[in-house]
Protein backbone atom coordinates (compact mmCIF):
# COMPACT_ATOMS: atom_id res chain seq x y z
CA UNK A 1 0.00 0.00 0.00
CA UNK A 2 1.45 3.39 -0.91
CA UNK A 3 1.60 6.09 1.55
CA UNK A 4 -0.82 9.24 0.83
CA UNK A 5 1.38 12.21 0.48
CA UNK A 6 -0.34 13.05 3.80
CA UNK A 7 1.63 10.39 5.81
CA UNK A 8 4.79 10.52 4.03
CA UNK A 9 4.83 14.20 4.97
CA UNK A 10 4.32 13.06 8.63
CA UNK A 11 7.00 10.11 8.32
CA UNK A 12 9.63 12.37 6.72
CA UNK A 13 8.88 14.83 9.42
CA UNK A 14 9.25 12.37 12.22
CA UNK A 15 12.56 9.93 10.98
CA UNK A 16 14.27 12.81 8.95
CA UNK A 17 16.43 14.32 11.96
CA UNK A 18 18.16 11.06 12.87
CA UNK A 19 19.12 9.15 9.79
CA UNK A 20 22.20 9.58 7.83
CA UNK A 21 20.22 11.84 5.04
CA UNK A 22 20.04 15.45 6.29
CA UNK A 23 16.38 16.51 7.71
CA UNK A 24 14.09 18.45 5.64
CA UNK A 25 12.50 19.92 8.69
CA UNK A 26 13.98 21.89 11.58
CA UNK A 27 14.49 19.31 14.30
CA UNK A 28 11.89 20.23 17.29
CA UNK A 29 11.71 18.70 20.90
CA UNK A 30 9.02 16.31 20.62
CA UNK A 31 11.09 14.74 17.77
CA UNK A 32 13.45 13.76 20.30
CA UNK A 33 11.30 12.43 22.78
CA UNK A 34 9.95 9.90 20.16
CA UNK A 35 13.14 9.04 19.63
CA UNK A 36 13.43 8.09 23.57
CA UNK A 37 10.35 6.16 23.04
CA UNK A 38 11.68 4.24 19.88
CA UNK A 39 14.52 3.47 21.69
CA UNK A 40 17.02 5.17 18.85
CA UNK A 41 19.98 6.90 20.33
CA UNK A 42 20.70 10.38 18.61
CA UNK A 43 23.92 12.95 18.76
CA UNK A 44 24.54 16.08 19.85
CA UNK A 45 27.74 17.92 19.72
CA UNK A 46 28.65 21.63 20.44
CA UNK A 47 29.23 24.22 17.97
CA UNK A 48 30.30 28.27 17.97
CA UNK A 49 30.61 29.43 14.70
CA UNK A 50 29.15 28.72 10.72
CA UNK A 51 31.28 26.15 9.57
CA UNK A 52 30.80 23.71 12.34
CA UNK A 53 27.41 24.70 12.42
CA UNK A 54 26.95 23.85 8.60
CA UNK A 55 28.77 20.97 8.65
CA UNK A 56 27.64 19.60 11.48
CA UNK A 57 24.11 20.30 10.69
CA UNK A 58 24.68 19.06 7.01
CA UNK A 59 26.26 15.60 8.39
CA UNK A 60 22.69 15.04 10.52
CA UNK A 61 23.33 16.37 13.91
CA UNK A 62 20.05 17.16 15.19
CA UNK A 63 21.01 19.17 18.03
CA UNK A 64 24.01 21.40 18.47
CA UNK A 65 25.18 23.18 21.38
CA UNK A 66 26.35 26.24 22.04
CA UNK A 67 27.97 25.48 25.06
CA UNK A 68 29.84 27.59 27.58
CA UNK A 69 33.08 25.82 26.96
CA UNK A 70 33.02 28.63 24.19
CA UNK A 71 35.17 29.93 27.28
CA UNK A 72 38.04 27.53 26.37
CA UNK A 73 37.45 26.57 22.90
CA UNK A 74 37.00 30.28 21.46
CA UNK A 75 37.62 33.20 23.87
CA UNK A 76 40.98 31.32 25.40
CA UNK A 77 39.59 31.36 29.06
CA UNK A 78 41.35 28.14 31.16
CA UNK A 79 37.39 27.34 32.43
CA UNK A 80 33.89 28.09 31.77
CA UNK A 81 33.36 30.52 34.57
CA UNK A 82 34.65 33.75 33.09
CA UNK A 83 32.73 33.42 30.15
CA UNK A 84 29.47 36.11 29.75
CA UNK A 85 25.85 35.88 28.06
CA UNK A 86 27.14 39.13 25.55
CA UNK A 87 30.20 36.41 24.19
CA UNK A 88 28.11 33.96 23.65
CA UNK A 89 24.66 35.76 21.59
CA UNK A 90 27.23 36.30 18.67
CA UNK A 91 28.10 32.95 18.78
CA UNK A 92 24.27 31.81 19.47
CA UNK A 93 23.77 34.06 16.30
CA UNK A 94 26.19 32.66 14.55
CA UNK A 95 25.04 29.01 14.63
CA UNK A 96 21.14 29.46 14.33
CA UNK A 97 21.90 31.39 11.09
CA UNK A 98 24.42 28.44 9.69
CA UNK A 99 22.15 25.32 10.83
CA UNK A 100 19.16 24.86 8.86
CA UNK A 101 17.71 21.38 10.60
CA UNK A 102 19.35 21.38 14.00
CA UNK A 103 17.87 22.24 17.00
CA UNK A 104 19.89 25.04 18.55
CA UNK A 105 20.41 25.08 22.21
CA UNK A 106 22.15 28.18 24.19
CA UNK A 107 24.35 27.20 27.40
CA UNK A 108 23.48 29.97 30.27
CA UNK A 109 27.13 30.60 31.73
CA UNK A 110 27.95 31.00 35.03
CA UNK A 111 26.47 34.38 36.96
CA UNK A 112 23.92 34.73 34.36
CA UNK A 113 20.48 32.49 36.21
CA UNK A 114 21.60 31.22 39.24
CA UNK A 115 20.37 34.29 41.49
CA UNK A 116 16.56 34.12 40.70
CA UNK A 117 14.03 32.56 38.40
CA UNK A 118 13.76 36.25 37.22
CA UNK A 119 17.15 36.44 35.80
CA UNK A 120 16.79 32.82 34.98
CA UNK A 121 14.47 34.09 32.53
CA UNK A 122 15.95 37.57 31.28
CA UNK A 123 19.02 35.45 30.70
CA UNK A 124 17.02 33.19 28.33
CA UNK A 125 14.56 35.63 26.94
CA UNK A 126 17.78 37.75 25.45
CA UNK A 127 19.21 34.00 23.57
CA UNK A 128 16.08 33.07 22.16
CA UNK A 129 15.73 36.37 20.72
CA UNK A 130 19.12 35.44 19.11
CA UNK A 131 18.17 32.89 17.49
CA UNK A 132 18.42 29.98 19.90
CA UNK A 133 15.69 27.00 19.85
CA UNK A 134 15.87 25.90 23.69
CA UNK A 135 18.79 26.63 26.40
CA UNK A 136 20.46 25.08 29.35
CA UNK A 137 21.63 24.91 32.60
CA UNK A 138 23.82 23.33 35.15
CA UNK A 139 21.74 21.88 38.52
CA UNK A 140 19.47 19.99 39.71
CA UNK A 141 16.62 20.61 42.31
CA UNK A 142 18.14 23.68 43.21
CA UNK A 143 17.03 24.83 39.99
CA UNK A 144 13.89 23.58 39.40
CA UNK A 145 12.07 27.08 39.85
CA UNK A 146 14.17 28.55 37.28
CA UNK A 147 13.35 25.66 34.84
CA UNK A 148 9.71 26.09 35.38
CA UNK A 149 9.57 29.66 35.09
CA UNK A 150 11.82 29.44 31.54
CA UNK A 151 9.08 26.69 31.19
CA UNK A 152 6.00 28.72 31.65
CA UNK A 153 7.56 31.45 29.61
CA UNK A 154 7.39 28.79 26.46
CA UNK A 155 11.33 28.08 26.46
CA UNK A 156 12.40 24.94 26.34
CA UNK A 157 14.76 23.78 28.92
CA UNK A 158 17.72 21.24 28.21
CA UNK A 159 19.11 20.38 32.28
CA UNK A 160 22.81 19.22 33.20
CA UNK A 161 23.52 17.34 36.55
CA UNK A 162 26.60 14.92 37.63
CA UNK A 163 29.73 17.14 36.77
CA UNK A 164 28.54 20.53 36.51
CA UNK A 165 31.52 22.47 35.21
CA UNK A 166 30.36 25.89 36.70
CA UNK A 167 29.65 25.02 40.65
CA UNK A 168 32.47 22.14 40.98
CA UNK A 169 35.94 24.26 40.35
CA UNK A 170 37.12 24.21 43.67
CA UNK A 171 33.90 22.26 45.81
CA UNK A 172 34.13 18.73 44.43
CA UNK A 173 36.62 19.10 42.24
CA UNK A 174 37.04 17.09 38.48
CA UNK A 175 35.97 13.20 39.49
CA UNK A 176 33.33 11.02 38.34
CA UNK A 177 29.94 11.82 40.21
CA UNK A 178 26.85 9.69 41.51
CA UNK A 179 29.07 6.37 42.49
CA UNK A 180 27.24 4.41 45.11
CA UNK A 181 25.00 6.15 47.65
CA UNK A 182 25.46 9.48 45.42
CA UNK A 183 23.45 7.71 42.78
CA UNK A 184 19.99 8.92 44.49
CA UNK A 185 20.76 12.41 44.88
CA UNK A 186 21.34 12.03 40.94
CA UNK A 187 17.86 10.40 39.87
CA UNK A 188 16.10 12.86 42.39
CA UNK A 189 17.73 15.84 40.55
CA UNK A 190 16.58 14.57 37.44
CA UNK A 191 13.07 13.59 38.00
CA UNK A 192 12.84 17.43 39.49
CA UNK A 193 13.92 18.98 36.47
CA UNK A 194 11.92 16.37 34.55
CA UNK A 195 8.86 17.62 36.73
CA UNK A 196 9.85 21.43 36.33
CA UNK A 197 9.55 20.58 32.47
CA UNK A 198 12.78 20.29 31.13
CA UNK A 199 12.53 18.67 28.14
CA UNK A 200 16.00 16.66 28.06
CA UNK A 201 18.73 16.27 30.87
CA UNK A 202 22.98 16.00 30.08
CA UNK A 203 24.48 14.04 32.42
CA UNK A 204 28.59 14.86 32.62
CA UNK A 205 30.92 12.14 34.19
CA UNK A 206 28.59 10.76 36.57
CA UNK A 207 29.02 6.26 36.62
CA UNK A 208 27.06 4.14 34.05
CA UNK A 209 24.76 1.94 36.44
CA UNK A 210 23.59 5.50 37.92
CA UNK A 211 22.91 6.92 34.12
CA UNK A 212 21.05 3.46 33.13
CA UNK A 213 19.06 3.83 36.04
CA UNK A 214 18.13 7.96 35.50
CA UNK A 215 18.00 7.00 31.90
CA UNK A 216 14.98 4.01 32.72
CA UNK A 217 13.49 6.27 35.09
CA UNK A 218 12.65 9.57 33.26
CA UNK A 219 10.31 9.88 30.77
CA UNK A 220 12.36 12.42 28.81
CA UNK A 221 15.39 11.69 27.47
CA UNK A 222 19.09 11.79 28.72
CA UNK A 223 22.19 13.08 27.09
CA UNK A 224 25.72 11.28 28.57
CA UNK A 225 29.08 12.80 28.40
CA UNK A 226 31.59 10.58 29.97
CA UNK A 227 28.12 8.59 31.06
CA UNK A 228 28.21 5.34 29.47
CA UNK A 229 26.37 3.59 26.90
CA UNK A 230 22.74 3.50 28.14
CA UNK A 231 22.29 7.18 27.84
CA UNK A 232 19.28 8.59 25.18
CA UNK A 233 21.62 10.27 23.35
CA UNK A 234 25.61 11.35 23.49
CA UNK A 235 27.24 14.31 23.53
CA UNK A 236 31.00 15.54 22.76
CA UNK A 237 32.73 18.95 22.46
CA UNK A 238 33.12 19.47 18.67
CA UNK A 239 36.82 20.77 19.60
CA UNK A 240 37.69 16.89 21.35
CA UNK A 241 35.93 14.85 19.13
CA UNK A 242 37.90 16.25 15.71
CA UNK A 243 41.30 16.69 17.46
CA UNK A 244 41.31 20.77 17.20
CA UNK A 245 42.00 20.17 20.73
CA UNK A 246 45.51 18.61 20.59
CA UNK A 247 45.95 18.72 24.41
CA UNK A 248 45.01 15.99 27.09
CA UNK A 249 41.31 15.41 26.80
CA UNK A 250 39.34 13.64 29.29
CA UNK A 251 38.60 9.42 28.95
CA UNK A 252 35.26 9.58 28.01
CA UNK A 253 36.26 11.75 24.80
CA UNK A 254 37.00 9.76 21.63
CA UNK A 255 38.88 11.32 18.66
CA UNK A 256 37.17 10.94 15.35
CA UNK A 257 39.77 13.35 13.51
CA UNK A 258 43.08 15.25 13.66
CA UNK A 259 42.11 18.36 12.32
CA UNK A 260 44.80 20.28 14.64
CA UNK A 261 47.96 17.97 12.97
CA UNK A 262 46.13 18.80 9.60
CA UNK A 263 45.96 22.40 10.26
CA UNK A 264 49.27 22.68 11.71
CA UNK A 265 50.45 20.84 8.38
CA UNK A 266 48.98 23.14 5.74
CA UNK A 267 50.07 26.34 7.86
CA UNK A 268 53.57 24.63 7.94
CA UNK A 269 53.33 24.17 4.07
CA UNK A 270 51.96 27.42 3.58
CA UNK A 271 54.75 29.20 4.99
CA UNK A 272 57.54 27.08 3.56
CA UNK A 273 55.75 27.58 -0.48
CA UNK A 274 56.05 31.44 0.86
CA UNK A 275 59.64 31.73 2.26
CA UNK A 276 60.40 29.35 -0.77
CA UNK A 277 59.15 31.49 -3.35
CA UNK A 278 56.55 28.94 -5.12
CA UNK A 279 53.36 30.67 -3.87
CA UNK A 280 51.99 32.33 -5.21
CA UNK A 281 52.47 30.33 -8.44
CA UNK A 282 50.90 31.97 -11.82
CA UNK A 283 47.62 30.21 -11.70
CA UNK A 284 47.27 32.13 -8.24
CA UNK A 285 48.05 35.20 -10.41
CA UNK A 286 46.80 38.07 -12.76
CA UNK A 287 48.20 39.23 -15.45
O1 LIG B 1 29.43 23.62 27.49
C1 LIG B 1 29.46 22.45 27.07
O2 LIG B 1 30.17 22.12 26.12
C2 LIG B 1 28.63 21.45 27.74
C3 LIG B 1 28.75 20.04 27.29
C4 LIG B 1 29.92 19.42 27.94
C5 LIG B 1 27.51 19.27 27.53
O3 LIG B 1 27.92 21.77 28.65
Amino acid sequence: MTATPDEANRTAETTAPYGSAPPRRRVRVHHLQELKERGEAWPMLTSYDMYSARIFDQAGIPVLLVGDSAANNVYGYDSSLPVTVDELLPLVRAVSRSAEHALVVADLPFGSYQASPEQALETAVRFMKDGAHAVKLEGGRRYAAHVEALVAAGIPVMGHIGFTPQSEHGLGGYRVQARGEQGEELVADALALQEAGAFSVVLEMVSGQAAKRVTSELRIPTIGIGAGPDCDAQVLVWTDMAGMNTGRTARFVKRYADLGGMLSEAASNFAADVRGGSFPAPEHSFD
